[in-house]
């Protein structure tokens, strides 16, 4: 692909409507598979990603009709799943992978699973070893001590746990409570910090016998039922970078429509706040995730400080964080970055090599077993070639940087980006002045 040209805006101006939330699209497939009906999910994201999770889904006998003009899936199921007829193909999707992990574990039938080679890097021992726990017989690929995609699934007979989780992985806990709907017992999750709760909620919208207080999630071997429409809100880990950029460039106005404001997700919006960003939620709607427009106008950014408690509501965000961190007063320090290095890149190494090249002082320090970043932020970004490293949001954080930017700058790849935000270039440009 050839590289793109992003020159400095001189105002973003007008409303966006950012596609549906990711993590929620993978979610609402997953239960309205294995649930007895027929579902119509509405503003699901046709992103590369969620596309995965339709395709392995379909593989295993669930019957679904896709509209992508209309944005609408039609799933139709008796809640069972088949033996698919090969390998499963996870792409690039580590959400798809480890989350159906756990729904695979409790079938009567063998799956094998493989995934593109940046999924195959990933680690899938913090999924597995809970499974296991639960009685799954899952067989992968072992290298140090962590295991690996392409794996193996074989039927076996699930039991109930109590799992305490120390590491927040929504993705974890998600595979945890799925089988869960499966297994003999009450399977509980105790978490140090809560991680995004949309399994929590959804499964509540199927029906699912569960409850949640304060940290602790136990579900019940449950039957499922659709809600019937499922309504999807506009993904805040998409809208966070119309926001950073907003608040970067000066003469900016911008507003993002039905954006979903789960208290587990808007950690970006609170560190924003707190930096001076000027940003109101409007035309609050309380759904079975809670959504709102959000207004952002141009600002003036001070450093901050960001605990590792604050990560797991964050951590997708923290690359488009950097970037209004470099252009903040003072010393950001952003503590317990550790799980940057496992995303679709290592994101610590993505980054500062950017930042190196747009003349920012960012500094890695470790930090007892994790670590922390330092990033000295208020002087104008260089004029640059920037890397995607094929990672979607680094590739986004970047063209929100050259936005930023006080010289015309080139970043090498965006195919990346339709991981999860098909039209971002085009919705970029619809707000430029
Ligand atoms: C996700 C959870 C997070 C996040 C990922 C999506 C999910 O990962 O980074 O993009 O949909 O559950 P972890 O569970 O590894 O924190």
């Amino acid at each position: 692909m050839k590289p793109i040209t992003i020159k400095p805006a001189k105002g973003l101006r007008g409303t966006v409507v950012v596609p549906g939330d990711k993590s929620i699209s993978h979610r609402a497939a997953i239960l309205a598979a294995l649930s007895c009906g027929k579902t119509r999910i509405n503003n699901f994201l046709f992103s590369d990603d969620c596309l995965v999770t339709l395709n392995v889904l379909a593989a295993l006998g669930v019957k679904i009709r896709a509209d992508k003009n209309k944005n609408e899936v039609l799933i139709s199921s008796d809640g069972r799943l088949r033996p698919p007829k090969s390998l499963l193909w996870m792409g690039e999707s580590g959400t798809s992978a480890r989350v159906l992990l756990g729904v695979l574990a409790a079938q009567p039938f063998v799956t094998k699973l493989t995934a593109a080679s940046s999924l195959l890097k990933r680690p899938m021992a913090r999924v597995i070893v809970p499974l296991r726990l639960m009685g799954a017989d899952i067989r992968a690929h072992k290298k140090g001590r962590d295991e690996f995609l392409p794996l193996a699934v074989f039927p076996s007979k699930l039991s109930a746990i109590k799992w305490r989780q120390e590491v927040s992985s929504a993705q974890v806990k998600s595979a945890i409570l799925f089988a869960g709907l499966y297994a003999q017992g009450r399977t509980c999750v105790t978490e140090s910090t809560v991680s995004r709760d949309h399994t929590e909620r959804m499964l509540k919208l199927f029906h699912a016998s569960l409850t949640a207080k304060g940290n602790k999630i136990c579900i019940n071997k449950s039957v499922l039922k659709t809600p019937g429409d499922v309504n999807i809100s506009g993904d805040i880990s998409s809208a966070a970078f119309f926001i950073v950029a907003a608040l970067l460039v000066k003469n900016s106005k911008v507003v993002l429509k039905n954006v979903g404001i789960n208290p587990t997700r808007i950690g970006v919006i609170s560190v924003l706040k707190r930096m001076g960003g000027r940003i109101r939620f409007l035309n609050r709607k309380d759904l079975f995730e809670p959504q709102a427009d959000i207004e952002v106008s141009s600002s003036d950014l001070r450093a901050t400080v960001i605990d590792e408690q604050e990560i797991p509501g964050l951590v997708d965000e923290i690359p488009v964080l950097m970037v209004a961190a470099s252009l903040a007063h003072g010393k950001t320090i952003i503590r317990g970055v550790k799980e940057l290095r496992v995303k679709e890149t290592d994101r610590i190494c993505s980054m500062s090599q950017n930042f190196l090249k747009l003349g920012v002082n960012v500094r890695v320090r470790a930090v007892n077993k994790n670590e922390t970043l330092e990033i000295i932020g208020g002087r104008s970004l260089n004029s640059a070639k920037l890397y995607s490293f094929s990672d979607h949001r680094t590739a986004m954080s970047m063209f929100v940087a050259g936005l930023a930017a006080g010289g015309v700058c080139r970043l090498d790849d965006v195919f990346c980006i339709n991981k999860s935000f098909p039209g971002f270039l085009t919705a970029f440009k619809q707000l430029i002045c």
